[in-house]
């Protein structure tokens, strides 16, 4: 009589994708915690773990996956664009987002990224980025069946699924959290707890206040438990502990999880946040980028088709090792925000001067990465930080980085004279005097005025600049990240205020509604502010995807254009390279192509339109792909 014994017959590929994945993951296994505790018996519970994982993905994936292990530079095409959207607001619920994938389609999107959907902590839950369990779908979206299903109608039309995992903390009411405090030592050991408030006084003198306004210091007591708890954010986020590599296990088992459910990339949140140490600010230590390896290479054994995307919205010396460095390079997250890029194009837009962003730009990012590569954008559901630093400031005569950091926040709340914009402060701290901004591309970007004012020049300014950043994070060299509305100029949402939820967290005000009836009219209202954008930003990701150039793994050299008010760069691709320039002022400028290197007749590929001979001109906030 026959036995069956699949669940251990051996699984030669598995075998050979878990040896594969072992040369990355016992360096940074082993420096984590291999002192502390056994490193075998680790690796052996994780190879239990993987496998399992592995036996359990679907037919489906495993084909996907096979198709990646042939083409890993498949996030790097220029032919992807992602879309960043909350479910709800985007399509109400889980099951009926797959009626506006046409929508995506035919923007031209190939990923999308739902913001938090795992279930949240009830009441505040700082957007869904506190999440109380990690198997279950907020219920108001759906299930996971849902989320299955709908990942699967993604995947059938081109469409990667990704999903936010946070990583950093849980909400206090996770299941581990709620072991901790009824006093389980196992689960309390997943946390970052004190006894007393000596050593966290001792962390303080040296940790940044992430809200110092909603929620100012970095730990909470709790009478209950008489303990201090590690809480960064909010006091309903508990800080994990990522020195047991019980967390470690319990994150991968997670991640590994939700892979078989068909999420494609993870958005591993609030990453720099993952490792502390005493006398340091607690952000971007060495030991996080030895985290994020384990976990990219872990996954990699049994999910091969799944990518990851840090965020780590840190300063540009301190981003550039998120894409890999030194010993990890090639090894770590796939993406990363480029979150300098967008701070830059905010920069040059209100000072009408991109020196500051030229200098910047070459001097702390290498012309590209191995396997990895930027997410661009120019907003997320965040606010903006200004992360200027005083050496950089130091660099453009006259220029003092608080002085500046200070007038964007004004330009930006629409205080400063002469202002286009219309935003918020956030966050301000009475310490350092730093403020951040909240606001929509197309509000802070001037439409929110010009439609005011009824003025027509103001008008076609707004939609110049919004266009031209679209241009610019289509091909500057990355993965282009649109956020949900932005591709139809959607203005700044008050009615947050109103919830109770919401209201103390402004960063609700660029986190609008999708306005389907506004989509159903842009094809009677063609010159509409709305339909004017939504086809400028179809038309622009179009040109991206013929191009070969704008593909990712092509270097972006930094150009001098000699003019405050042009930025240019080349995507030097060996056969045909890319010059773009973009004009970030109102003003019509010239140059001469020799200046960028060029000769010969040019094309613009954005136009499809042949240039004139002679000295390049750039109408007000026009942007140019010269070939
Ligand atoms: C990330 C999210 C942000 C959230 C924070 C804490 O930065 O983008 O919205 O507040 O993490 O989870």
């Amino acid at each position: 009589m026959a036995t069956t014994t699949t669940a251990h017959t051996p699984d030669p590929l598995f075998d050979l994708r878990w040896n594969r994945a072992l040369r990355d993951l016992r360096g940074p296994l082993a420096r984590l915690c291999g002192q502390r505790h056994d490193l075998k018996t680790l690796l052996a519970r994780l190879r239990d773990m993987a496998e399992s994982h592995w036996r359990a993905r679907p037919a489906d994936l495993k084909a996907l996956d096979l198709s990646r292990d042939l083409d890993p530079d498949w996030f790097q095409s220029q032919d992807m664009v992602a879309y960043v959207a909350y479910a709800d607001r985007f399509a109400g619920t889980l099951p009926e987002l797959p009626a506006h994938i046409p929508y995506l389609r035919d923007l031209g999107v190939t990923y999308l990224h739902l913001m938090p959907c795992l279930m949240p902590r009830p009441g505040q839950s700082d957007g869904g980025y506190a999440v109380m369990d990690y198997r279950r779908i907020d219920p108001k979206l759906g299930t996971m069946d849902d989320l299955e299903s709908a990942a699967r109608a993604l995947r059938a039309s081109g469409i990667s699924l990704c999903l936010d995992l946070v990583l950093n903390h849980t909400a206090k009411e996770h299941a581990w959290a709620e072991a901790a405090r009824a006093g389980d030592p196992f689960y309390q050991a997943f946390y970052r707890m004190f006894d007393d408030d000596r050593l966290p006084q001792e962390y303080e003198r040296t940790l940044i206040d992430i809200f110092p306004d909603q929620a100012p210091g970095s730990f909470t007591w709790y009478p209950d438990l008489g303990k201090w708890v590690w809480t960064t954010f909010n006091e309903y986020q508990w800080d994990l502990n990522w020195e047991n590599p019980e967390v470690f296990l319990a994150m991968l088992d997670t991640i590994l999880h939700l892979a078989n459910k068909g999420v494609e990339v993870f958005r591993l949140d609030a990453v720099a946040f993952m490792w502390k140490r005493l006398g340091t600010t607690c952000q971007n230590l060495p030991e996080v980028h030895d985290l994020l390896q384990a976990i990219v290479q872990a996954t990699r054994a049994a999910a091969p088709g799944v990518i990851h995307k840090a965020e780590a919205i840190v300063g540009p010396r301190d981003l550039v090792p998120y894409l890999g460095q030194g010993r990890h390079e090639g090894r770590v997250s796939h993406l990363a925000y480029h979150n300098n890029l967008m701070v830059q194009f905010w920069s040059s837009l209100a000072s009408r001067d991109t020196r500051l962003m030229t200098h910047t730009l070459r001097t702390h990012f290498p012309e590209g990465f191995r396997r990895a590569s930027f997410a661009t954008y120019l907003r997320c559901h965040d606010d903006i930080g200004w992360a200027i630093t005083p050496e950089d400031a130091a660099h453009i005569p006259h220029m003092q980085a608080p002085l500046h950091r200070n007038f964007l926040a004004d330009f930006y709340n629409g205080s400063f004279p002469g202002t286009f914009a219309r935003g918020a402060d956030f966050q301000t701290n009475p310490e350092t005097g730093d403020r951040r901004t909240n606001g929509s591309l197309a509000s802070l970007a001037g439409l929110e005025q010009a439609l005011e004012s009824g003025d027509p020049i103001l008008l076609d300014h707004a939609i110049a600049r919004i266009l031209m950043g679209h241009a610019l994070i289509a091909s500057f060299g990355g993965l282009p990240l649109l956020y949900m509305g932005d591709e139809l100029g959607l203005v700044n949402d008050h009615s947050y205020a109103a919830d109770p939820d919401l209201a103390e967290d402004g960063r609700w005000m660029h986190r609008p509604m999708m306005d389907w009836s506004l989509v159903e009219r842009l094809p009677r209202d063609p010159d509409s502010p709305a339909a004017r954008i939504h086809r400028g930003v179809r038309a622009i990701l179009a040109a991206r995807k013929r191009e070969g150039a704008f593909a990712a793994h092509v270097p972006t050299r930094i150009l001098d254009t000699g003019t405050r008010a042009l930025f240019a760069y080349l995507r030097a691709d060996d056969h045909t390279p890319v010059t773009c320039v973009v004009n970030f002022t109102e003003d019509p400028q010239t140059l001469g192509p020799q200046t960028l290197g060029l000769k010969g007749p040019l094309h613009d590929l954005l136009s499809d339109q042949a240039m004139p001979e002679g000295p390049l001109h750039l109408p007000p906030y026009a942007a140019l792909w010269l070939r």
